[in-house]
């Protein structure tokens, strides 16, 4: 998983466009991009997107709900678990409770549809609120479900009354940067993927590659998409280089054929635990992508 691409429920133009964008996850949206008067006909217009395109291996089809405290979650999950999405995104999660809540609710769906209990993966933003931001580490064991966290900027800025995210330089400002930082803790944490945010700006490709890079660097392992051309900058930056395949893997070959030795010389660097653990997190990347 490197890309995901948010999609609006209630756009079947551009839910047939995301199938083809190379995106690894399409995430259907039926939260911010659709206004209140559309919720309903985006539910049908995402259930019936689903059926449609059952068993479809790639994109993988997640769904974003309404957060768990808008009164509109229950009917969103109603309308869309029928049609077996491969995952929920969860947005505004306020802690780890919120998930295993979200996984409860998804328990009795998964039943009602005769699939086994656990098909349903789950997604969560959790920066979009000040709570959720200061209970980042509370999602190990929040349930089995769980399989990446992300973070998001904009929520946030609005409640906690920022009147920009960035600065004239384009960084983030600190509230942002503690909310980016928290994250990548939380998802290490809690064993998942660490996910990097949106890019607003879909024309800028330069400034997309250079966030990506960042990203990459500082332990995301994969970016949120608002546009279809944002996709292949963002598979290009998350795809680990052969190099780098070629690397981890004698990382690891070195010490399978040494068990007991803590450290390790390659090509007259050293090598210990930590960096085996580095090495085989990114091998496991690419036979999960
Ligand atoms: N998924 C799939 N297709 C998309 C898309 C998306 N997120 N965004 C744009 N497209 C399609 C357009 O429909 C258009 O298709 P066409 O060539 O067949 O007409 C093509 O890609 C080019 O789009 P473009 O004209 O550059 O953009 P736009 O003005 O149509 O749309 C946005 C701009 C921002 C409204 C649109 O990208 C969008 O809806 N993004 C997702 C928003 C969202 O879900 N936000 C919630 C999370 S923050
Ligand atoms: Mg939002």
């Amino acid at each position: 998983m490197r890309s995901l691409l948010f999609v609006p429920g209630d756009s079947e133009k551009k839910l047939e466009k995301g199938l083809t964008s190379g995106a690894d996850v399409l995430l259907i949206d039926l939260e911010d991009s659709v206004s209140a008067e559309r919720k309903d006909a985006a539910r049908q217009i995402a259930a019936e997107f689903l059926r449609a395109n059952q068993g479809q291996k790639s994109p993988r089809l997640f769904v974003r709900i309404n957060d768990l405290a808008s009164g509109l979650a229950d009917a969103d999950l109603d309308a869309v678990m029928p049609a077996l999405p491969h995952g929920i995104l969860l947005p505004k999660s306020n802690s780890g409770k919120d998930v295993t809540r979200l996984s409860a609710k998804l328990n009795v769906h998964e039943a009602h549809a005769d699939v086994a209990e656990g098909t349903t993966q789950i997604l969560a933003i959790i920066t979009e609120t000040a709570l959720g931001t200061l209970s980042t580490a509370t999602y190990p064991d929040a349930s089995s479900r769980l399989i990446g966290l992300s973070w998001g900027a904009e929520d946030l800025s609005a409640v906690i009354g920022a009147r920009a995210v960035r600065d004239e330089t384009g960084r983030y400002t600190d509230v942002f940067r503690l909310a980016r930082a928290l994250t990548i803790l939380g998802a290490s944490a809690a064993d998942v993927a660490a996910i990097d945010t949106v890019y607003i700006n879909y024309k800028d490709d330069a400034g997309l590659a250079r966030e990506c890079a960042e990203a990459e660097r500082d332990g995301f392992t994969a970016k949120l998409a608002i546009h279809p051309a944002q996709v292949p900058v963002i598979n290009a930056v998350f795809t680990p280089s052969a190099d780098a395949v070629h690397h981890a893997q004698k990382i690891i070959d070195a010490f399978a054929s040494d068990p007991s030795s803590g450290v390790i010389g390659i090509d007259g660097q050293m090598f210990d635990r930590p960096h085996l653990r580095r090495a085989e997190r990114l091998i496991g990347r690419v036979r999960g992508s």
